[in-house]
């Protein structure tokens, strides 16, 4: 594996590209400030656009990085801006990385996400070289389990209670998926 980067790339509905800082006013108004998207996530909704804008000002810069993979999601009919996608935690000797997506409400349940993470697979495995793509969700997070399961990351297990929610300080068990290189493969055959 050699890291690649942000490319950009292209589903039939929506381009996945780069970040900039002036992506600020609609990615705070489309989820970054809603509660109901954060929910289940490590981090608390923006209260302030400067947030977003000192968070998108540190995306924008590393987005050249070549171990770097966020993406903006852009929904090509309209050039909205309508969520993120990332491969966190990209490790080139173990060629390895976490995936990571939200998106705003006005858009669940579309498919959109599920378009958005196979195209990422197929960046990781077929042009980056990545071995092994993981990821983990709150259990009753429904949405986040349908679109790992349909790209075809296998059930690995459930860390029991692992995790408190910042909203209501409740402990929910996350379950663990993973993809590997020869399952992609094997799949697409
Ligand atoms: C999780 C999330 C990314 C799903 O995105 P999405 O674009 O709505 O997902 P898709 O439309 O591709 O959905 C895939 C399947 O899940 C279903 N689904 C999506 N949201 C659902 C929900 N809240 N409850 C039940 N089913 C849901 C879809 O209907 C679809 O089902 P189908 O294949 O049977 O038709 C989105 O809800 C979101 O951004 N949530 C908040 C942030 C978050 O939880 N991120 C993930 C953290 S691990």
């Amino acid at each position: 594996m050699q890291h690649k980067g942000t490319k950009i790339l292209e589903t039939k509905r929506l381009l996945l590209r780069k970040w900039k800082e002036s992506d600020a006013e609609e990615a705070f108004a489309h989820w970054m400030s809603d509660p109901d998207v954060t929910k289940y996530l490590t981090w608390t909704p923006h209260v302030d656009i400067e947030v977003t804008r000192s968070l998108l000002k540190i995306w924008e810069r590393e987005s050249g990085e070549p171990h770097t993979y966020k993406w903006a999601i852009v929904l090509k009919e309209g050039n909205v801006l309508i969520g993120d996608i990332a491969v966190l935690c990209a490790d080139e000797f173990q060629e390895r990385g976490t995936i990571g997506y939200c998106m705003g409400k006005a858009w669940w349940g579309k498919g959109f996400m599920t378009e958005a993470l196979s195209e990422v697979l197929r960046y990781c495995f077929e042009e980056v070289g990545f071995f092994r793509i993981d990821g983990e969700y709150a259990a009753e997070n429904i949405g986040s389990s349908r679109v790992m399961e349909k790209c075809g990351l296998a059930y690995e297990g459930t860390r029991r209670k692992f995790f408190r929610t910042s909203t209501t300080g409740e402990r929910v068990d996350i379950v663990e998926r993973g993809i590997l290189r020869e399952d992609y493969f094997k799949n697409i055959k």
